[in-house]
């Protein structure tokens, strides 16, 4: 038997990261955002929804930029600091010992403590009842080089990043369940990535 509930935002778990916005020089803030995701690949293309009492709000309708940090776990109790407290009140970077750095593309800061820094640039907005939703292309994507291997591949596995299970914080320490396509995986293929794994250094295996 299963409890029917009211409609709610019941989608459980999604990412939760560290937006910034603002200028490098001038004002900049950081807000936490758990509403995200991506709409389209190419061009690349995501979304951040933001209530209107938000501070990072008025910043981010104004220059029409931001940044998506994603946040490893070491970085927990400063992205939930940034989710609580307002930029408007204090400086968040400041307060949670970050460093802001250049991107390449927008005029926002990125946070040089997190792996990962998309620089985006609003497309649309759309408004509704409780939030706004800007919808972006992602034009800048940083990674920070101790995640690429000697060949220059991606390992996110060893990022530690967080994702947000209705009301809590939780990293992604498990062993991954599976990968993309497995459950129709050829042998023939299953074979070659066993191999590749074996001759993977094993600092870099999880
Ligand atoms: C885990 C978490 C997720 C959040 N997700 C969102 C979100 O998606 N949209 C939003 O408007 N506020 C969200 N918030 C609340 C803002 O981060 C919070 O109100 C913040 O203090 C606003 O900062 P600002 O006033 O400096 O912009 C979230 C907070 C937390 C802790």
């Amino acid at each position: 038997m299963k409890k029917e509930f009211k409609p709610g935002t019941m989608l459980n778990p999604v990412p939760t990261v560290m937006v910034t916005c603002g200028t490098m020089g001038g004002e900049h803030n950081i807000i936490t955002i758990a509403w995200t995701g991506i709409v389209n690949s190419e061009p690349p293309m995501t979304y951040v929804s933001v209530r209107k009492s938000r501070f990072s709000h008025g910043m981010i309708e104004k220059s029409g930029e931001f940044v998506i940090n994603l946040p490893s776990e070491d970085m927990t109790f400063a992205m939930d600091y940034c989710g609580v407290k307002s930029g408007c009140d204090v400086d968040k970077f400041v307060a949670q010992g970050l460093t802001p750095v250049p991107g390449s593309h927008v005029a926002c800061p990125m946070i040089k403590e997190a792996p990962v820094n998309l620089e985006c640039v609003v497309k649309d907005v759309r408004e509704y009842p409780s939030h706004d939703m800007f919808v972006a292309e992602i034009v800048g994507v940083h990674v920070d080089e101790k995640y690429l291997d000697e060949k220059g591949k991606l390992d996110f596995g060893r990022m530690n990043l967080i994702c947000y299970n209705h009301g809590f914080y939780y990293g992604l320490q498990s062993k991954p369940l599976g990968r993309f396509g497995y459950s129709v995986m050829k042998p023939k293929t299953k074979k070659r990535i066993a191999g590749e794994n074996r001759r993977r250094p094993k600092s870099a295996k999880k």
